[in-house]
This record gives C-alpha cells, structure tokens and sequence, in this order.
C-alpha cells in the first residue's frame, strides 16, 4: 500500500480504499482539488468519487445517459467523455471496459478533479484527461463512442436550478448553444460505425438541438430513452418565470396533476459506416 502522508488520499486509504498513485513515490496530495472520496454506484459500477466545489455534481442526467451508452456496448472501444466534470462517465467506460477513454472539460478545475477521481480509481493507465473545449484539443482525432454531456439548460433555469455551481460554463439564453455546436463537429471525430450518444433536456430548446441533429447525422439520429421528471423545489420556486420561457417557445415542460414535470431524453447519433 503506497504511503499517502495526508490529505484526500491518506483519508481515503483509512476507510479501506485502494488508491493508486502516479508513479512510485508520488502521492495525491499535489492535485489540490476535491474533498472527501466517497462511494459512487452508477449502472452497477462502484467507483470513489470526490467532489469540489465549483464542479459540476453527477446527476440524473449522467445515470440515464450512461445506462445508454453501456447498453451500446464499450468493451475494447476508443471512446470520449465530453464535459466530464468530476469524471463519473469517463471512469465508468473505463470500467465496463473501453480500450482508452479521453476525458475532458473545459474547465482546469474540474480536469484536475477528474484526474485524481481517476486515479483514486486506478484508472491512470487508461483514461487520459484533456482540457479544452469541445473538440478543440482533438485535431483530427477520431473514437469508437463519443458521450457528451456539456451543459445544456437555458441560462437562466441554470441559474435558478443550483445544479451548475458559478463559474460553469452554460450552453447560451436557451441552453442550445453549445449542443449545437458540438452536433456540428462531432462527425468529423467519429470512427466509421461509431456513435455519438447525448442527452436533451426540455429545459433548453429542443428543436434547435435536434434539427442540428438531423442536419449533421441525416436519418442516423435516435431517442434511445426518455424520462419525465419533477421539478425540484428551486424549480418550483420560479414557476411563473419558467412558464414566460415555455410560452415564448425557449423550454418545455409538462404539467401532470399539479405537478411540473421536465423532460430528459437521451439520443444517438450514429456515424456512417
Ligand atoms: C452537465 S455537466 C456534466 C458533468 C459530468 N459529465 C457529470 O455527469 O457529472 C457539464 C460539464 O460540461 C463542461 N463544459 C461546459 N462548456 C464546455 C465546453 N465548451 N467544452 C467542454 N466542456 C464544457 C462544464 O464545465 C461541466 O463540467
């Protein structure tokens, strides 16, 4: 067992963790970033996880799109974990698998904590992190399975939300933006048969993001899951405002016995063989 002196690392080690270090004689405590590593249990992968402020949590969001995504089989695959924050998605495909898996976000904050999550996990041989954004860092690159998960909620639900800590980048004023721009780019770093997987919330604008769909993977797109989900209480608060935004066509939801209700979809978008 390596001799973690304190910090994260050494904590980690007390409650019976197995942490992998850099190279003999390194130890966790350079990597500034996170707090406690704790248990997280996504699609029957149990991985440790910190979290630190100013990074993105794991979601809803990341349990459904990685329910789809290793659905779609990752085993001996090349693959991308776009907007990993903390780095759950990326350490999951490493997990059930996938070859060599680039995680990246465009936030140093949140690469340095995806790179120790990925650590801690002993996940260093295989799962290189990359900060940039999009397909920025990439140049020509190609991969097997591309899964994005930037951020995509209307700026102003982002905001009301707390699920995006300050300092996140957002996807613009209907949350499109930068699914839009991703959708155009990704084709050109996808392997012939490869596929793109993405979610889309009702709390952006829909339409733009699959009409992007459509027009960069023409008749190679499809909703692999669907999900309704209740408002959470900060939501709730801002009822009348998110109604103004639904009624000038920028979000969706729905309204079920008094309840509001958003709606979380999960696409595929599949490269041409
Ligand atoms: C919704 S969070 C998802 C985080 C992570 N995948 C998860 O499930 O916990 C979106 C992430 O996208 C990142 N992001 C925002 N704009 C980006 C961009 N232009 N390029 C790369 N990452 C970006 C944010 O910093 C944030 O970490």
């Amino acid at each position: 067992m390596p001799a973690f002196r304190s910090g994260a690392a050494a904590r980690a080690v007390e409650k019976g963790y197995v942490v992998t270090p850099v190279s003999s004689g390194d130890c966790l405590e350079p990597i500034a970033a996170g707090g406690e590593v704790e248990p997280y249990l996504v699609c029957g992968l149990a991985m440790k996880l910190a979290q630190a402020p100013g990074v993105f949590r794991p979601t809803l969001t990341t349990r459904l799109l990685l329910e789809q995504v290793l659905a779609g089989g990752v085993a001996g695959k090349t693959a991308l974990d776009l907007g990993c924050g903390s780095g759950p998605i990326a350490i999951a495909l490493a997990m059930a698998g996938a070859a060599r898996v680039v995680a990246s976000d465009v936030m140093p904050h949140a690469c340095d904590l995806t790179r120790r999550n990925v650590l801690v996990n002993g996940l260093a041989d295989r799962v290189e992190v990359v900060t940039g954004s999009l397909f920025a860092p990439f140049g020509g690159r190609r991969f097997d399975v591309i899964v994005d998960d930037v951020s995509g909620v209307a700026e102003v639900v982002a905001r009301k939300s707390s699920w995006f800590p300050d300092g996140v980048p957002l996807g613009g004023a209907d949350g499109a933006d930068l699914a839009v721009q991703m959708l155009a780019e990704a084709g050109a770093h996808l392997d012939p048969g490869g596929a793109l997987y993405f979610p889309v919330l009702s709390l952006s604008n829909v339409r733009r993001i699959l009409d992007a769909a459509e027009r960069h993977f023409p008749q190679r797109v499809e909703k692999l899951a669907s999900k309704l989900v209740p408002f959470s209480p900060e939501l709730n608060e801002h009822l009348a405002l998110l109604s103004e935004l639904k009624d000038g066509g920028v979000i969706d939801f729905e309204q079920v016995r008094g309840r509001s209700l958003w709606r979380l979809d999960i696409y595929k978008a599949s490269a041409a063989a």
